[in-house]
């Protein structure tokens, strides 16, 4: 099959971008001699994932209990739940150990413990602390008397054994400098292993310290007191991570391949069958200093096409696509049919529009095969 069988929208995967960023990854953090967790909710499929554990110990790192049963179900039972355990998942949770799942869960106040505790049945139920390293999202603070509080309550807990702490911290897409990346990855770093060693010198072992985002692990310096690293969007890259200095745009492995329709001479624009329904609404480059609108246009070989071209604007499934500046475009060098890739803003939410990814290699116009992915809870 090639590009040109398909019908757009359709989500296509680069496989020697993706191959390249994954080994990167795993180039760097075992370089600091840890290893990667990958977080699996950007990819949500499972030949994806194979790839990233190569040469992994085999552990993942799920934002839903959905993607907890289809890895599982794949046999990957070491399993890390990374958002703050609901209530109304107890049960759930419960159910996957007792079908042999090792899943750790992730908790940052005292209430939940109890429930969790009384729903163990055979086998204590794995939990990590969650930090906030940096003010951005949920967790406690690693120097908190709060910390030491929830440690207790769950090393005291008859069903629960206390794993460790884990953090993320999602403050390093703010960053703007190489500078600022590697002290927000010490921040991370630090800020976890001093929260691990507070609760080990009240008497608790600590055997997980688990750090990372994309950003904080590619520009982190060292990782003494890390036991391992999470990261997933890093697999495709993003116009976010380009933004902010983490990766090149030229190593954004995923894109929406998609057709022109038709053109607006008056206003100069491109009109293709790419709307906000195969892009997403995700408008992450708009805070940046190159703000990409709705995803950057690139041939449908992946390569830069002769105008700076951006999704100005979409409606669901049309897509407005004009030149950075405004300036002309020739409209004849993007006839109707032309096939156009756009890259996009956030990997996690453009994806999260499609169920399959078409995997191509380079400038070759060949479809080498289609993987499925899933979205939902
Ligand atoms: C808890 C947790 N760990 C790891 C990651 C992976 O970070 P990134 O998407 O920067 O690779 C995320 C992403 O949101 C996360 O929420």
């Amino acid at each position: 099959m090639q590009l040109t069988d398909l019908e757009t929208p359709a989500l296509i995967i680069d496989r020697e971008r993706m191959d390249a960023n994954i080994a990167r990854m795993h180039r760097h953090v075992h370089g600091l001699h840890c290893s990667l967790r990958p977080h699996v909710k950007t990819a949500k499929c499972i030949e994806v994932v194979r790839r990233v554990l190569e040469g992994e110990p085999g552990g993942i790192t799920v934002s839903t209990l959905k993607e907890a049963e289809y890895f599982f179900g794949h046999g990957l039972r070491d399993i890390v739940y990374a958002v703050g355990l609901a209530p109304n998942k107890i049960g759930h949770v419960a159910a996957l150990i007792e079908r042999g799942a090792a899943l750790t869960v992730l908790i940052d106040n005292v209430s939940i413990v109890a429930p969790l505790a009384a729903a163990a049945r055979d086998r204590p139920i794995p939990v990590l602390i969650e930090l906030d390293v940096d003010g951005q999202r949920s967790g406690v603070a690693p120097d908190s008397a709060l910390l030491l509080e929830v440690a207790r309550a769950v090393a005291a807990a008859p069903g629960l054994e206390l794993r460790g702490v884990l953090t993320h911290a999602g403050g390093s897409y703010g960053c703007r400098s190489e500078a600022a990346l590697v002290e927000f990855a010490e921040l991370e770093r630090s800020g976890a292993v001093r929260a691990a060693d507070r609760i080990q010198a009240a008497g608790i072992p600590v055997p997980v310290v688990s750090i990372g985002s994309t950003p904080s692990a590619l520009f982190s310096r060292n990782l003494h007191g890390v036991t391992e690293v999470r990261a997933g969007v890093h697999v495709f890259q993003d116009l976010v991570i380009a933004g902010i200095g983490v990766c090149s745009v030229d190593d954004v492995a995923l894109s929406v391949l998609v057709s022109v329709i038709g053109h607006r001479a008056d206003r100069n624009w491109i009109i293709t069958d790419g709307g906000w329904m195969s892009l997403s609404r995700d408008l992450g480059t708009a805070s940046q200093p190159l703000d990409q609108a709705y995803g950057l246009v690139r041939s449908s070989e992946g390569e830069a096409p002769a105008d700076d071209l951006i999704v100005k604007s979409t409606n669901q499934e049309h897509g407005i696509i004009a030149e950075r500046h405004g300036n002309t475009v020739d409209l004849g060098r993007y006839p109707v049919g032309t096939l156009l890739r756009v890259l996009p803003n956030h990997a996690c939410s453009t994806a999260a529009q499609h169920s399959q990814y078409h995997v191509v290699a380079g400038r070759s116009p060949a479809v080498q095969t289609t993987w499925s992915r899933f979205s939902g809870w």
